[in-house]
């Protein structure tokens, strides 16, 4: 194996412009770690966000760095305290957001963080996985801890968050009450949401009254909209920003926020709901390593529609 790889890496915070696709060095692996060749890498809106800066007092990152945390490909090397993977492993992985990422040929990821990748996907698919569905189990199994006949009401269904939340609701029995625009309302019907609410035109809160459990994947205006349609002892669980306890035990309702861990062993969870048919992920593009540019640009549009994946190799 050489000792350079390409990649994207941010040399400094800013535009998509500091983008820069170009050699490196190939990582070197801790004794915990493993290094997966990569087959593809997906895009997620906090990539653009750790470009633009706007996370820096809160990760702890030394520039340049190399983008993406969201993993799908080959394990090439173990190091010598890993005990779950060996060479030839095709594995899916969130990796650790304060090391380098996925943009990359080659990335070490901690063989703890790291999970089979479900076997009915190919590797594009997969990479597409780990990040949004981890997410939407955190926030819906962890924090809400959503049972069979509860109602839910899931906001920006049709994104990479909400079209993995939609399904995993629907596998654990509870009802769902889906926002997205009129374009998205077939994805979003596919995926099992029970009612949808067009956000263009309708506020949600006149459709939704008496749920169990908000996800809020938008903040602002829709997270304080949303406190009034939890029914007494609901949860508002928020991946944006903490929502205030006191507006929480005012209305009488709980809250919660979730910033994602890495998690082998949920992986592995979400790997056997993928190969039972009970979730899929839905692609909005794929395009190649060299164009991550143009994948952050559409990111950041805030209308993809499912997950924007980077294919790195066969
Ligand atoms: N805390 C954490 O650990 C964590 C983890 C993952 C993601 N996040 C954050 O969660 C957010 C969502 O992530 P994502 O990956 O799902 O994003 P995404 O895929 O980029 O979301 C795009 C979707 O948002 C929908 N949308 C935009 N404005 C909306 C609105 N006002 N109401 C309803 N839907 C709306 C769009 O639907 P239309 O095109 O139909 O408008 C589109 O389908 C991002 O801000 C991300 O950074 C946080």
């Amino acid at each position: 194996m050489t000792s350079t790889m390409n990649a994207v890496r941010i040399h400094a915070y800013g535009g998509p412009e500091l983008l820069h696709y170009e050699e490196v060095p190939i990582p070197r692996l801790h004794s915990d770690d493993v290094l997966i060749r990569v087959q593809a890498a997906a895009v997620n809106p906090v990539d653009w966000k750790i470009r633009e800066g706007y996370l820096r007092g809160f990760l702890n990152h030394q520039l340049p760095l190399i983008l993406g945390w969201d993993v799908a490909g080959t394990v090439v090397e173990v190091g010598p305290e890993v005990t779950g993977f060996k060479v030839g492993d095709e594995v899916y992985a969130r990796p650790d957001i304060e090391r380098d990422g996925a943009y990359a040929e080659y990335i070490a990821v901690k063989a703890s963080e790291a999970a089979l990748k479900p076997t009915t996907l190919d590797p594009v698919h997969a990479a597409a996985v780990p990040l949004a569905a981890l997410t939407a189990w955190q926030s819906l199994v962890d924090a809400a801890q959503l049972q069979a006949g509860q109602t839910v009401l899931i906001h920006a269904a049709a994104g990479g968050v909400g079209s993995f939340a939609v399904q995993l609701a629907k596998a654990r029995g509870a009802r769902v009450i889906a926002t997205a625009s009129a374009v998205n309302i077939g994805l979003v019907t596919e995926l099992g949401a029970d009612q949808f609410v067009d956000y263009t035109r309708t506020r949600f809160e006149q459709v939704a009254k008496e749920v169990d459990v908000v996800l809020d994947t938008i903040g602002g205006d829709t997270q304080r909209r949303s406190w009034q349609v939890l029914k007494p002892g609901g949860i508002l669980v928020s991946v944006i920003s903490p929502p205030p306890e006191t507006t929480a035990a005012a209305d009488g309702v709980r809250s919660a926020f979730v910033f994602i861990q890495p998690s082998g062993q949920q992986l592995t969870q979400i790997a056997r709901l993928i190969d039972q048919g009970q979730m899929k992920p839905i692609l909005h593009a794929v395009l190649p390593l060299s164009e991550a540019r143009q994948a952050q640009v559409i990111s950041q549009g805030g209308h993809a529609r499912g997950k924007l994946v980077l294919h790195v190799a066969d």
